[in-house]
């Protein structure tokens, strides 16, 4: 199978327009986070946030198929000694938009560096929101199953009476199990926590995933030939880990020096680029030329 990587130099809520209707499978990204990152590629001000953020949700809603899956990582961070809102509102305004808020699978960052604050301890998570169009969307589950674990083999050696049907909890929670379902089962659902270190690894980007988030959520929401848009690209980590795994893939980024950086290690062959076009002393407009 032809695999067909595509890397576009500009800004998303622009470059998105350029996409078709319901072409995406599945849709993840990490932006840039309120006001992180002024040092390196700009900051978007936490009261700005939203605004700044729904016309390209809105582009993303037009791209994505009725079964697809957008996943959005993100983290609010603190200001003046508490946590800003604007991720909250962030979800509020996109389920107006159309959006069903699906999930919010948590990344446990396994390497978190120690610290001390007065008042609070170290951030060791980021929200992945899960976002559809639809509640009929693909999902691959056997796909991310993990080995049941150690505790199965004590635990289910002598099954008591109460073991054999479906218990419910005495605490009125309404939770209720049927033990015996897992005998002779080696494998089993995870959970919403992913238990992922940090990419520590220099990839010439200050925030760049780690390989396995993104593999994980390619594995859950799509199958081979299947086609995953980051429009947030940064240093390539969603097109390299989706053409290993067979997808097809679409990044964007507005940082001229990323785009370089992920075209150089992609073969020539396999990349489609969409650049501005740069006409004598004209600024780049939203002008775009296949290449
Ligand atoms: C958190 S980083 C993404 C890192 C990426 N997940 C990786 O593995 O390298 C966010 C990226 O968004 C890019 N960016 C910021 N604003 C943008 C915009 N309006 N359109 C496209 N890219 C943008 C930045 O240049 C930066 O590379």
């Amino acid at each position: 199978m032809e695999i067909r990587t595509g890397l576009f130099l500009g800004d998303s809520k622009d470059v998105l327009k350029q996409l078709p209707d319901s072409s995406v499978d599945l849709i993840v990204t990490s932006p840039p986070y309120a006001d992180q990152r002024k040092g390196t590629y700009g900051g978007i001000h936490p009261d700005k946030y939203v605004e700044w953020f729904l016309p390209i949700s809105a582009q993303l809603f037009r791209v994505l198929k009725p079964t697809g899956t957008f996943v959005l990582n993100i983290k609010e961070k603190v200001v003046a000694g508490e946590r800003s809102t604007y991720v909250m509102e962030l979800i509020i305004a996109m389920r107006k938009q159309g959006w069903l808020w699906t999930e919010e699978f948590i990344w446990h960052k396994k390497n978190s560096f120690p610290g001390k604050w007065p008042n609070r301890f170290r951030d060791s998570w980021e929200r992945l929101l899960q976002f559809n169009k639809s509640k009929h969307f693909n999902m691959y589950q056997n796909e991310v199953k993990v080995p049941i674990g150690d505790w199965a083999k004590g635990r289910l050696k002598n099954l008591s009476a109460t073991d054999k049907v479906r218990d419910n909890t005495k605490n009125g929670s309404g939770f209720g199990k049927n033990v015996s379902n897992w005998l002779g089962k080696e494998s089993v659902f995870p959970t919403n926590v992913l238990h992922l270190a940090t990419e520590c690894n220099n990839k010439n980007h200050s925030a760049a995933f780690p390989e396995e988030l993104p593999e994980w959520f390619i594995k859950l929401f799509t199958k081979q030939g299947d086609t995953v848009l980051d429009p947030f690209v940064g240093s390539g980590t969603t097109l390299f880990v989706s053409k290993r795994m067979k997808r097809h893939s679409i990044g964007i980024d507005i940082t001229s020096e990323y785009y370089e950086m992920v075209k150089s290690r992609i073969n020539p062959a396999e990349l489609y680029l969409i650049e501005p076009v740069k006409y004598g002393k004209t600024k780049p407009q939203r002008r775009y030329a296949i290449r």
